[in-house]
């Protein structure tokens, strides 16, 4: 692939001022989107969302002031995008779509005062050497006053394609100790931090007092992350997505992380759009399928 230079890029969608192309953190190329009600910025760095504000309110997304903006590397924080595999199911850790630069197929103000923007990853030869498949995967930002977020991946194959995924979620919050999410009240999960033993929630929202890495299969509620803190709701509505995964490392994984700071986990949540393990997607070939998440923000 050839890498996309700040110039052409702006050249071709830039003629709208809601498009702007500019040099990143690391020195990587992200759009800025800026809608009439909400804006964001998309490192074309595995498709990835690193901020959204809606207009009049706080940022909704956390970034890790110590995250590494490096080819080949993850960023932390924002949207990261796991695919073709989650967690540990392949080599690298979740998959390879979020180590490298996606292209730009068009961005630009929809009708009704959005901005969106879409990125592709097509298999080549870097993609093969991980994964022996032929496929298209297409992400998509719809920024307005919420953030729509989408991924459709095709199977290019001649046989079948079968992939987990993840739009690996990160929320800033007030204090992790203090927020209630609630739409999981009941629902079974296997405990990732306590060797995957399977559980069961109370009927209770869920509050957080330990390390939280938990995977909720066959799950397609909306999650509300209810913040006294910051006085606010965000909730994370999704389509075809039946995997959710709620993420805090607490502190001694924070402390064991080299790009995220010993200090920063109370101020961040993961509530990640998922479809893995019994849950991964099977595409016949010329198949697609698409997993969407829709993020809103309520003040309270
Ligand atoms: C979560 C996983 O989705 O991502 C956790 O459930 C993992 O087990 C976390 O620690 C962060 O992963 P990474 O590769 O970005 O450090």
């Amino acid at each position: 692939m050839t890498r996309q230079s700040l110039e052409q890029l702006n050249k071709t969608f830039g003629a709208d001022p809601a498009v702007r192309f500019e040099t990143g953190n690391g020195g990587l190329i992200r759009a800025v989107l800026s809608a009439n009600a909400g804006e964001a910025h998309v490192y074309l760095h595995g498709a990835h969302v690193s901020h959204f504000q809606p207009k009049g309110h706080a940022p909704v997304l956390f970034m890790s002031a110590r995250s590494i903006f490096e080819p080949g590397k993850p960023i932390r924080g924002g949207v990261p995008i796991c695919f073709p595999w989650f967690g540990q199911s392949g080599n690298p850790m979740h998959g390879f779509g979020r180590l490298t630069e996606w292209t730009v197929e068009s961005a630009g103000r929809q009708s009704d005062g959005s901005v969106s923007i879409t990125l592709a990853l097509s298999s080549n030869d870097w993609t093969r050497s991980m994964w022996p498949h032929e496929f298209v995967a297409r992400f998509t930002a719809r920024i307005s006053a919420t953030l729509e977020m989408s991924l459709e991946v095709t199977n290019r194959s001649q046989g079948e394609l079968s992939y987990e995924e993840a739009l690996h979620t990160y929320f800033v919050v007030s204090d992790i100790r203090q927020v209630l999410v609630h739409g999981l009240e009941g629902a079974t999960y296997r405990d990732k931090a306590n060797k995957m033993q399977p559980r069961q929630r109370d009927n209770q929202p869920l509050r957080f007092s330990a390390e939280t890495d938990s995977v909720y299969p066959s799950n397609t509620a909306t999650c509300i992350i209810e913040d006294p803190g910051l006085r606010r709701r965000i909730s994370v509505e999704k389509h075809d997505s039946r995997t959710t995964v709620v993420w805090n490392p607490w502190i001694d994984k924070a402390k064991a992380m080299p790009d995220f700071g010993d200090d920063e986990w109370p101020g961040m949540l993961c509530i990640e759009t998922a479809n893995t393990a019994e849950n991964r997607i099977h595409l016949a070939p010329g198949q697609s399928h698409t997993i969407r998440a829709v993020i809103r923000t309520e003040s309270m």
